[in-house]
């Protein structure tokens, strides 16, 4: 079956999901008035930011991306000047400087790229080269992006597969193959260091800045070092994707697909990612983020493989984010509710606009539109 055909024995279910954000957002929009911060997670009822670094939180790209996917959806106005006032506060991200980090590729790329390509706004272009150039900055020769300041000058983590794409996309807006060149070779780095055999990943490993040993791997977010934290697992899975789809190399093909499988072997029967694949047994903590981040990913490995078993599974994920964590209210600004931000913090069981927004994302592909955010 090719993905088309797959794609149409859904169509139920993703008009239902597009309804219901049709007639949800409404009110996640209407909650943004008078607004000085960009939203994050939700507070009694209302929205709120992220925990530490203002502006240029690591998550401030997602709001205004999801304004872009609503966008898409309806064709309305509102939509797209809510995404225009998230992408001009995002300006002081790049005046601030000193907390910004490898995730300019989730703030900008999905702002002011998306921006770029859906109007044409020439100050959007330039918003994302500099983003671009920033993350260039990061790459240490050594063979890897450093993803955070301070002390952590070896520190190399699974989520930068995702930001990659910012310097897919500098390249070819630019001619310029230096970005690509860097994308490259962080993602060689991030395929032989992160990625065990059994196909589950690292979220974060350390470095020596000058040689590329390794020598340490932190437990990240995850349960503990060795363990497999789903968020990085689903950012390991859809980063490879999305690395092979813009450079064609098998390699990434060949570890998205290993990386999908472990995930696949992983999940329960209600479908919705435990944290961490490898916590104890009877730890019932859950990431709906998670498996939002997969599903885009194993809808994009359907459509390169035609496999029906990543489309199912992609399709049962969001299925089951609809059914067992989607508040559907008026009264609630986010969509999925069962999110987890790290397993050893008091994040769990709360909204997150990242999760909300790969939902859209891949209720957007599941209805035929194949515009590629990142
Ligand atoms: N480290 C980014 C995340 O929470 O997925």
């Amino acid at each position: 079956m090719t993905f088309e055909e797959m794609r149409l024995t859904c169509s139920d279910f993703a008009e239902q999901a597009a309804r219901r954000l049709k007639e949800k957002m409404p009110v996640a929009l209407e909650k943004t008035k008078g607004l000085d911060f960009i939203p994050y997670t939700v507070k009694d009822n209302a929205w709120a930011p992220g925990p530490f670094d203002g502006i240029c939180w690591w998550t401030n790209g997602f709001w205004p991306a999801e304004m872009w996917a609503m966008y898409r959806m309806t064709g309305e106005q509102a939509y797209r000047l809510e995404a225009e006032r998230a992408e001009n506060m995002l300006d002081a991200a790049f005046a601030d400087f000193d907390h910004l980090h490898h995730d300019v590729g989730f703030m900008w790329l999905i702002s002011s790229g998306v921006s770029f390509r859906m109007t044409g706004n020439s100050k959007s272009r330039k918003r994302t080269l500099l983003a671009a150039n920033l993350l260039a900055g990061r790459f240490n020769p050594a063979g890897f992006i450093r993803a955070w300041n301070g002390d952590c000058v070896g520190w190399a983590i699974i989520d930068c597969m995702m930001n990659l794409n910012l310097l897919y996309w500098a390249s070819d807006s630019t001619g310029d193959p230096r970005f690509r060149k860097i994308a490259m070779a962080h993602a060689d780095t991030a395929a032989k260091y992160f990625i065990r055999e059994n196909g589950s990943s690292n979220h974060i490993v350390v470095f020596d800045p000058e040689t590329l040993a390794v020598k340490e791997i932190p437990a990240g977010q995850g349960y503990a070092s060795g363990s497999s934290w789903s968020r990085g697992q689903a950012w390991a899975l859809y980063g490879f994707t999305l690395s092979f789809l813009h450079t064609g190399k098998q390699e990434y093909l060949d570890t998205a697909q290993k990386t999908a499988a472990y995930f696949i072997s992983q999940i329960q029967e209600d479908w919705i990612p435990k944290c961490d694949f490898c916590q104890p047994e009877n730890d019932p903590l859950k990431d709906a983020c998670a498996g939002a981040v997969a599903a885009c990913g194993l809808l994009e490995l359907a459509k390169l493989t035609e496999s029906r078993t990543y489309f199912d599974a992609g399709v049962n994920i969001l299925k089951a984010l609809d059914a067992q964590c989607a508040d559907w209210s008026r009264e609630y600004p986010a969509v999925l509710t069962n999110c987890t931000g790290s397993y050893h913090g008091n994040d769990h069981n709360i909204a997150m606009t990242y999760a909300d927004f790969f939902f859209m994302e891949a209720i957007l592909k599941l209805r035929g539109d194949h515009f590629l955010f990142w």
